[in-house]
């Protein structure tokens, strides 16, 4: 397999461990060049009759002789090994063998190189197998080291977590049966949690039909505008996690006034029952979105700049859930990358999912601009993020922003469209100039990477693998269907379901004005 992401730019993170491997590799080096000298005076010095000073000089050289090359063949070889892209064999349980593997690669492509380009090869040979030897032991080593270091945080960090036995144990996920929400019941059940479901069930009750028999989970289909049912769904409810949008910019386009009461004036009441009500934590779906265009790497204190209807919404409902923020009252909000892969609903509306079924499906891949930035994340490691934070203490949670995504995933939409021409080679790559969607953010994750240890599990490549195998083995029969694109949806098959209730009163009094005036 390529290796992920190799026609981008490197991000800080991955330049420094690049740089640490350029230290250990001249470091081995180096020890194997002065073990040798050491050895050739201690043993040999005598019997071949040579001067220690000449040997020290021609050793030097040998050493400024190799150290770079030999560097820049490991670092290459390193790279299309995954090294620092995380590719999926680099990922896997046998990381010291992948290792291993690639350092005797790198030695022997050096030594390779030096006999056929100078006819002999400008190091000894003893110090050439001593510094493969040095090398693998250092860098198989800081390997286990940083693997060993993340356990010990990780488990430091799960000790200062909540259990589920304790505050928060009961949530309510409002929005609950959709994409993200069919991907987190399961999750949330299998940690103990008792949830209870607000949904208007527009897709059905089939994304959750995997866990809807669950003994802690109830289900309660209702309209999440309609203050008598969530006031009803939020008795014995220590958490809320609120998913429940009109999600996407097609989507919130169709109708405003539908969008605004769903997305904002909705929230608003919501966050003031579960103010009211006291539960312990809010946790609200935010969208990169927010970020809206920007050339920088932007993250949590950066500008807000939405482009869209979309955007806007969420950005002046994470207004309204700091205002609601005090001593009792502590939302958390987590601002998604862009979803892919499959869950119980999965949707085709989304980049990297929609790619991929149109390359299988129509042979085709277009992109339209292509050199917009956007960051990407597995729906089942967006559904864990909001477990983590459940699971976190208030303390540390509590009226936060936390984008959700790694940096490691910010891809241009146009490399989105090649990676997954790897995939279906077949299919053709057509990159249109005219650029619809304006949205164009490249994000920094460090903070829930470093608050919360959150790293995702899952990467493009693999995204698009499951929902290649998705499609080929029919459990996806048409990409097409109104069910999994939320625009088509809500124009074609939502009927009465979802339409705004906003104007009612406002017609009503305007009937009764007319009314009064005429009669
Ligand atoms: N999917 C993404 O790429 C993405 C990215 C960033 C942020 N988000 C945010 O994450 C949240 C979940 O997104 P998703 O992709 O799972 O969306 P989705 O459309 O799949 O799910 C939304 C759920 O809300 C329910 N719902 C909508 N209006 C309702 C109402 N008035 N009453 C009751 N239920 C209602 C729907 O039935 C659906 O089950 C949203 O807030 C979205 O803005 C999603």
């Amino acid at each position: 397999m390529a290796p992920r992401g190799s026609s981008r730019t490197l991000t800080p993170g991955q330049i420094a461990r690049m740089i640490a491997d350029a230290i250990m590799i001249q470091f081995a080096l180096l020890s194997a060049i002065a073990v040798r000298f050491l050895w050739f005076v201690a043993f040999e010095r005598v019997p071949l009759n040579v001067d220690v000073g000449a040997q020290l000089r021609h050793d030097l050289t040998t050493y400024l002789e190799s150290a770079w090359p030999l560097t820049i063949i490991c670092l290459s070889v390193f790279y299309l090994s995954g090294f620092y892209t995380y590719g999926r064999a680099y990922q896997g349980k046998y990381k010291a063998l992948i290792v291993f593997q690639a350092v005797t690669q790198s030695y022997l492509i050096f030594a390779f190189l030096s006999y056929f380009g100078r006819g002999s090869l400008s190091i000894s040979r003893t110090a050439l197998v001593l510094a493969w030897l040095f090398s693998v032991a250092l860098l198989v080593a800081s390997r286990l080291w940083s693997q060993l270091w993340h356990r010990m945080v990780h488990r430091e960090r799960e000790a200062l977590r909540v259990q589920p036995s304790g505050e928060g144990r009961h949530v309510l996920v409002i929005g609950g049966a959709g994409y993200i929400g069919s991907a987190l019941l399961p999750k949330l059940l299998d940690r103990g949690y008792h949830v209870r479901v607000l949904d208007l069930l527009v897709y059905g009750t089939d994304p959750i039909a995997h866990v809807i028999d669950h003994p802690n989970l109830e289900v309660v289909q209702g309209d999440f505008r309609h203050v008598d049912k969530v006031v009803e769904s939020m008795h014995g409810i220590d958490s809320v996690v609120h998913l429940g949008a009109i999600v996407g910019d097609p989507a919130c386009d169709l109708n405003e006034d539908l969008t605004v009461e769903v997305n904002l004036t909705a929230t608003r009441m919501i966050a003031q029952v579960a103010k009211g009500w006291g539960a312990k934590r809010f946790v609200f779906a935010s969208t990169c979105s927010v970020y809206g265009a920007g050339d920088e790497v932007l993250d949590e204190r950066s500008q807000l700049n939405p482009v869209s209807l979309y955007g806007r919404t969420k950005l002046v409902a994470e207004k309204v859930l700091r205002r609601l923020a005090d001593d009792t009252f502590s939302p958390t909000i987590v601002r998604f990358a862009t979803i892919y892969g499959l869950s119980g609903r999965t949707r085709f509306d989304l980049v990297v999912n929609l790619l991929a079924a149109k390359a299988k499906t129509e042979g085709k891949i277009t992109v339209f601009g292509g050199e917009q930035w956007r960051p990407f994340v597995h729906v089942d490691d967006a559904a864990h993020a909001v477990q983590m934070i459940l699971d976190a203490p208030r303390e540390v949670v509590g009226n936060q922003v936390f984008n959700v995504g790694s940096d490691e995933q910010n891809y241009k939409i146009r490399e989105i469209g090649e990676l997954v021409s790897q995939y279906v080679p077949t299919a053709e790559l057509i990159v249109s100039d005219e650029a619809t969607d304006l949205r164009n953010y490249r994000v920094s994750f460090a903070k829930i990477r470093h608050v919360l240890d959150f790293h995702p599990q899952w990467t493009v490549e693999q995204g698009i693998q499951q929902v290649l195998e998705a499609i080929a083995s029919g459990q996806v029969k048409d990409y097409r269907d109104a069910i999994y694109s939320n625009v088509k949806f809500l124009r074609e098959a939502a009927g009465d379901r979802l339409t705004p209730t906003k104007d009612d009163l406002v017609k009503e009094l305007a009937l009764e004005s007319a009314r009064h005036t005429t009669g």
